[in-house]
């Protein structure tokens, strides 16, 4: 087999039930691969999402669980960990739950698979977001190897540096072929608003700021700025992330981290127009204070990394992006509405 190419490899997705995840499994498909092994508890994703193939087989069950991990194949080639306690704002309602989902997951899924021979890689879905530097002065391009601070505004956050430790512990001490891919903001089709179980805020409903911008100017409603809009993030679609995510496997380098960024700063306010452009919104967005919790401010990744090494670069810009997320939501206003109003006796907002 080609190392550029997954065809005839088996390959285990962990979270692939997820947005990202059963993206990643689309592309991976393109590839004729063996088989695609998708575990995945369905806490924050559908069992819809997983796509149907031959060669995709689901295990629907948490990481965690002693019998999915012996149930393993021991002849993987590839593993992409994106499994997740989904997001920030559930985490800070639900430490022990993210702990259980977020931390747990790493330490024994890389534990196990450190026993996995045949193993070529496992590609962890780090976050930009517990590494970029806190800030609303003008944001310079997070590296790879910016400074990490001890403080954190969110157990997710905290879960998803832990991840990254144990990952290199495990390469060093037990040669587990591990790379991380940090993430910047990712958007695109097939993140479903309210999607899986209630995690005990309304953001199990109010996923990111993308699609519930989407379904917001969609229903014609007026998109909430917090902060007048002035944070900023680095947006990428999520078919650029999961070739990312294929790049890493195929030519990372363990025990490296490369940046899957658009490179692009983007406002709040800015992503606010262009999906109020793409959905026709004729109502104007509404200004809000800062939430409490979050200092991040502005942001964007440094992507000369992951083009240099791994001869990846995003390809989608924001607006046609935008117009495909559209799409696809309008496609399935009823799957994501049915999900939403699943947790309308829980909501408050
Ligand atoms: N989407 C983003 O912008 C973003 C940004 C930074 C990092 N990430 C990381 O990327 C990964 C994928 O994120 P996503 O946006 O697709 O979220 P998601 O919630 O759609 O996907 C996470 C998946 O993990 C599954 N899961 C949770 N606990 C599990 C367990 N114990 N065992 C097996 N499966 C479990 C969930 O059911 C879900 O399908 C996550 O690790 C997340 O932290 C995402």
């Amino acid at each position: 087999m080609s190392k550029d190419t997954f065809r005839n490899s088996k390959i285990l997705v962990v979270g692939g039930a997820g947005f990202v995840g059963s993206n990643l499994v689309l592309k991976l498909l393109e590839e004729n691969p063996e088989e695609v092994l998708v575990v995945d508890n369905l806490l924050s994703s559908e069992a819809c999402n997983v796509p149907v193939a031959s060669n995709v087989r689901f295990l629907c069950g948490s990481i965690t669980d002693d019998a999915v991990l012996r149930a393993l194949p021991t002849d993987l080639d590839y593993a992409f960990h994106l499994a997740c306690y989904h997001g920030n704002q559930s985490s800070i309602a639900n430490p022990m739950d993210d702990h259980e989902n977020n931390t747990l997951t790493s330490l024994k899924l890389f534990d196990r698979l450190s026993e996995v021979k045949s193993l070529r890689k496992i590609v962890y879905a780090a976050a930009g977001c517990a590494v970029a530097e806190k800030t609303y002065d003008n944001a310079v391009a997070t590296r790879e190897d910016a400074p990490v601070s001890l403080f954190h505004d969110s157990p997710y956050s905290i879960s998803k540096l832990v991840g990254e430790m144990y990952g290199n512990y495990y390469q060093r001490a037990h040669g587990l072929p591990f790379v991380k891919a940090r993430f910047q903001n990712v958007y695109g089709p097939r993140e479903i608003l309210g999607a899986g179980r209630w995690r005990g805020t309304s953001h199990t409903v109010w996923r990111n700021v993308t699609p519930t911008f989407t379904w917001k100017a969609l229903n014609h409603l007026a998109l909430p700025l917090e902060n007048e809009g002035l944070s900023s993030r680095d947006f990428i679609f999520v078919e650029d992330m999961a070739r990312g995510l294929m790049r890493c496997a195929l030519a990372g380098v363990p025990a490296q981290t490369y940046n899957l960024a658009s490179g692009t700063e983007t406002t709040i306010a800015e992503l606010a127009a262009v999906i109020n452009k793409a959905t026709s919104n004729p109502t104007l967005p509404q200004l809000f204070p800062a939430r409490d919790w979050d200092r991040s401010g502005k942001r964007f990744g440094s992507t000369q990394k992951a083009k240099s090494d791994l001869g990846f670069s995003a390809e989608i810009d924001i607006t046609e992006g935008i117009n495909i997320l559209v799409d696809w939501t309008m496609k399935n206003r009823e799957l994501i509405k049915t999900c939403m109003e699943r947790h309308a006796p829980f909501m408050v907002e």
